[in-house]
């Protein structure tokens, strides 16, 4: 067994794991941070997506001790108090989920795209999302969800 330590979703956390644990598996399995969706399971689908000091992976084939003494943000870390985060509440409101089981996905990787370019192009929105796969929606409101969250944060950054 190894002790991974690592910042989850704001707190410190010291977990016993087995040397080829996924940080989806320990994320999901031993934390109960279910929100992280598991679907392809071969890094393809993006569903897993979670970030690590920032930056958007593959959670399903990031070794899990890839994440120690790092900060890991999941889906569950977005909501402050009960409060929808801005992404979380204009994909609601663009209708960009049908099942929801890509969705936790999509909206990490809209917020490691916005937080690198809070301005993006209709394309640079396609090519940020490129590496998550939704089967229900044919990606239009997902789109117009990035572009939706894109304004109003930029409409909050200026109030
Ligand atoms: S479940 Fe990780 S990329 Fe598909
Ligand atoms: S909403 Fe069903 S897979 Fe995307």
């Amino acid at each position: 067994m190894h002790t991974l330590m690592m910042n989850v979703n704001g707190s410190d956390v010291h977990v016993e794991i087995y040397p080829d644990e996924t940080l989806a598996e320990v994320l999901r399995d031993r934390l109960g941070l279910i929100g992280t969706k598991v679907a392809c399971g071969e890094g393809e689908c993006g569903a897993c997506t979670v970030l690590i000091d920032g930056v958007a992976v593959t959670s399903c084939i990031t070794p899990a001790m890839k994440a120690h003494g790092r900060r890991v943000v999941t889906i569950e870390g977005l909501t402050e108090d009960t409060e929808l985060h801005v992404i979380q509440q204009a994909f609601v409101d663009a209708t960009a989920s049908q099942c929801g089981y890509c969705t936790p996905g999509f909206i990490m990787a809209t917020k490691a795209l916005l937080d690198a370019n809070p301005n993006p192009t209709r394309d640079e929105i396609m090519h940020g999302i490129s590496g998550n796969l939704c089967r229900c929606t044919g990606y239009y409101q997902i789109v117009d969800a990035v572009a939706l969250a894109a304004k109003r944060l930029a409409e909050e950054e200026r109030s």
